[in-house]
């Protein structure tokens, strides 16, 4: 079989090289080729690859069987529309097939009317427009000037506040020029980014196998962005059932789409994707094999190349068993000097080589001179190995790269090193993966708390918040407070309940606050544990998130710890820092605060954060899912319910208050001295309020005497008040909720009397 291969880069030196291992070929032309391919088959440089009809003449005069095209260049200009005219096969989309690469507008809304995954987004040509969209989302997102300058003008906002600078910097100021005259504003996404090519028919679609690119020019993904500084696979991010869902979610349905629109593809589907929390979402798609992908995923194909492009072609590609090489494949690409830049050209390149143990240089930009080979292109080889493991194919490839070399030559030394790096970490029982998938989980929740005022939070080393913010006020005081849940969270590792903790801890810290006049402005995280389990550290934070967002509080930042061996086996712990700001004049408790005052509490929502060892002993060897008459509910629910905040129904009747203490740990005997001067007492009425079921079940059941109840828990009130004795009833009538006069003060040496 005669075939002629379209192209003339890295890619189609590895497509060369493969075909050109079956049996069934007998004679390969590529139009144009480059100096790997010559080797291979026949290059032909008189025949332009935009002339159709001289295409058609050249397949028509050497009997050329099958014409599988590389690029998408001449996919998108229809040389399949035109060679299928003139009765010649072809291995590759037609031009209204090819669209779902070529008109990225017609990719999305193809992707929204099918229900592809992908990330939400809108298009604005008006400022003002684009700015109102903005203030209802609320995810972050990427600012792509949709014109002619479409990939460079990508720009990721971190906050909101950089967001709208982005937006007035590509419609107002006009930064992108015209390309700035339309906006695209599109759902950030977060992830691993993978490659995941197909092959299909245009009904039946195989995947291959997952492969990364390395999109960045230099190590540790800095630098410019290139055509694909290296790619490996499989890529160990997008396991079998991630492949099997890709399949099922994205290709199948794609090809199905595109078919029942009368746009049958025939060739390689590719799909560009990012492994979300979520799931995985299309980032673009490309209709044909990606470059450097297929370097890398082709040396693992076992089955004959041929017959599967052919198959493709007839439209039976079902009868056709895909199969593959175990092991890896990695290739790495050397470039010239300036690339992605201006180039340097012509540079003798020495010690490539053809073949090599497990191993090829696949000729991307490179010229014969003489009998030599020089530089002719930005990416000029890919060097590519393959052996049982990645880590094996690592070493075996920059063995060979070490002994090339070129003037300028540039290259990273990183490839396929995010897939295994981890491996030492992972050994001693810390994984990097799980870090970087929690960072992942936890991001949109934590940047869905940001202000305006947040300048800098996840990812930077400090987390920046504009004091701007409380310009407005005369003398604004900091008030700052750092708590923790204590041993709670044993309860709620054994109940395997997560989110309620991270609300105990922000409601918490804002109540430490609260009871000094202050309202919060940030919070920032700790959370420890033996073992990262990326899912349950992020809804910790997520509960953490939450809380933040329920009291207008921007999370700044945090950190996970990782300690195995400090924390006992699925233990955790978290913890916090607030920061608040109060007026100095209104910093409680008030300095005339004396007999005659009326003490007033608000309901708790449960224990709160405190009493849990004694709550843990009195319930020794009980189910937590033991439902006891007299709660109604299981105990893990009684004892877990989060600890309440009383910002939103207390801060804005703080004038009417002279003092407030927060019931934690120390309860009633310990808490309410703390605000009150010397030579007064507080006089506290048990029996003025409801004590709930869960306090009366611990009495009994631990036969704990009274005096000890009222110092550890807080018996159904979290919050107690002291008010002027002429506001209770305007206090009573402000608070949204049912307050109890529970107790006043009078002379005597700042202790708390229970009667
Ligand atoms: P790390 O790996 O801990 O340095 O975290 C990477 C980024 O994620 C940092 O910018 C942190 O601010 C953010 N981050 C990590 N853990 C948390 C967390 N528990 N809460 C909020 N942000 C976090
Ligand atoms: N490696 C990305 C592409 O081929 O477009």
């Amino acid at each position: 079989m005669n075939i002629l291969l379209i192209g003339s880069g890295g890619r189609e030196h590895a497509i060369a090289w493969k075909l050109s291992q079956s049996p069934k070929l007998s004679k390969l032309y590529i139009l144009p080729g480059n100096p790997g391919t010559a080797a291979l088959g026949e290059n032909i440089t008189d025949i332009s690859i935009d002339d159709h009809d001289a295409v058609a003449a050249f397949c028509r005069e050497k009997h050329v069987d099958l014409v599988i095209v590389g690029p998408e260049s001449p996919l998108a200009a229809g040389i399949v529309d035109s060679l299928s005219a003139a009765g010649i096969r072809c291995f590759g989309p037609r031009m209204e097939a090819a669209r779902i690469e070529s008109s990225k507008s017609f990719a999305k809304q193809f992707m929204l009317q099918h229900g592809i995954p992908t990330a939400r987004y809108a298009v604005f040509k008006n400022h003002t427009e684009a700015v109102h969209y903005l203030e209802q989302v609320d995810y972050p997102v990427v600012i792509k000037a949709s014109g002619l300058a479409a990939g460079k003008g990508v720009i990721l906002p971190e906050t909101k506040a950089e967001t709208l600078a982005a937006l007035e910097m590509v419609m107002i100021k006009r930064h992108f020029g015209a390309a700035g005259d339309e906006v695209v504003i599109e759902e950030r996404l977060s992830g691993s980014e993978v490659s995941l090519m197909a092959f299909t028919d245009g009904r039946t679609v195989v995947p291959m196998l997952p492969a990364q690119d390395h999109k960045r020019l230099l190590d540790g993904d800095h630098g410019p962005n290139t055509g694909g500084m290296g790619a490996y696979a499989p890529a160990p991010a997008c396991s079998p059932e991630r492949v099997k869902e890709i399949f099922e979610r994205v290709l199948q349905p794609t090809v199905d789409g595109l078919r029942e629109k009368g746009a049958l593809f025939v060739g390689v589907l590719y799909a560009g994707l990012m492994l979300t929390a979520s799931g995985p979402q299309v980032l673009e798609f490309n209709c044909r094999f990606g470059d450097p992908e297929t370097e890398a995923v082709l040396p693992l194909l076992e089955t004959d190349l041929v017959r599967i492009a052919e198959a493709c072609a007839d439209g039976h590609l079902a009868d056709v068993e895909i199969r593959w090489k175990s092991g890896a494949a990695v290739c790495v690409m050397l470039a010239s000097e300036g690339y992605p830049g201006k180039l340097v050209y012509g540079k003798l390149v020495r010690g490539s080589r053809d073949k090599f143990e497990h191993g090829t240089c696949f000729h991307a930009g490179t010229r014969q001179v003489g009998g030599k080979i020089v530089t002719a292109g930005g990416r000029v080889l890919g060097v590519t190995a393959w052996d049982e493991s990645l880590e094996a194919a690592v070493k075996r490839v920059y063995s060979v790269v070490d002994k090339i070399s070129f003037e300028g030559m540039q290259f990273r030394r990183d490839i396929a090193r995010r897939a295994f790096a981890k491996s030492a970490y992972a050994e001693a029982g810390v994984s990097i993966e799980a870090g970087a998938r929690t960072v992942e989980l936890l991001k949109s929740a934590v940047q869905a708390t940001y202000s305006p005022a947040v300048l800098a939070g996840i990812g930077s080393f400090g987390g920046l918040f504009d004091a701007a913010a409380i310009k407005g006020m005369r003398s604004p005081v900091l008030v700052a407070s750092t708590d923790g849940v204590g041993t709670k969270v044993k309860l709620a590792a054994a109940a395997g309940r997560y989110r309620s903790i991270g609300h105990d801890i922000v409601n918490h810290c804002i109540n430490d606050i609260l009871v000094q006049g202050a309202r919060p402005l940030f919070f920032l995280d700790y959370f420890a544990t033996s073992k990262l389990t990326p899912e349950i550290t992020a809804d910790v934070v997520t509960g953490i998130a939450e809380a933040c967002t329920e009291a207008g509080i921007s999370l700044l930042g945090g950190e996970t710890a990782e300690m195995p061996g400090v924390y006992a086996d699925g233990e955790f712990d978290v913890a916090g820092t607030i920061v608040g700001v109060v007026e100095r004049g209104r910093i409680r408790p008030e300095p005339d605060l004396g007999p005659g005052d009326v003490i007033l509490g608000l309901a708790s929502s449960g224990p709160h954060t405190n009493g849990y060892s004694l709550i843990r002993k009195v319930f020794e060897g009980v189910p937590l899912e033991t439902v006891f008459p007299e709660l109604g509910i299981p105990l893990a629910d009684a004892l877990l319910i989060p600890h309440r905040s009383y910002l939103n129904v207390l801060y804005p009747h703080l004038k009417l208050v002279k003092a407030l203490a927060h019931l934690t740990g120390g309860g009633f005997i310990e808490n309410i001295p703390r605000v009150l001067p010397a030579g007064v007492d507080a006089v506290i009425r048990a029996d003025s309020w409801q004590v709930p079921a869960l306090f009366r079940l611990i009495q009994q059941r631990g036969g704990i005497s009274v005096e000890e109840m009222y110092r550890v828990f807080k018996m159904g009130v979290g919050m107690v008040v002291i008010v002027d004795k002429k506001y209770v009833k305007t206090f009573q009538r402000s608070i949204p909720e049912e307050t109890w006069v529970i107790g006043e003060l009078v002379a005597g040496s700042r202790k708390v009397i229970l009667k």
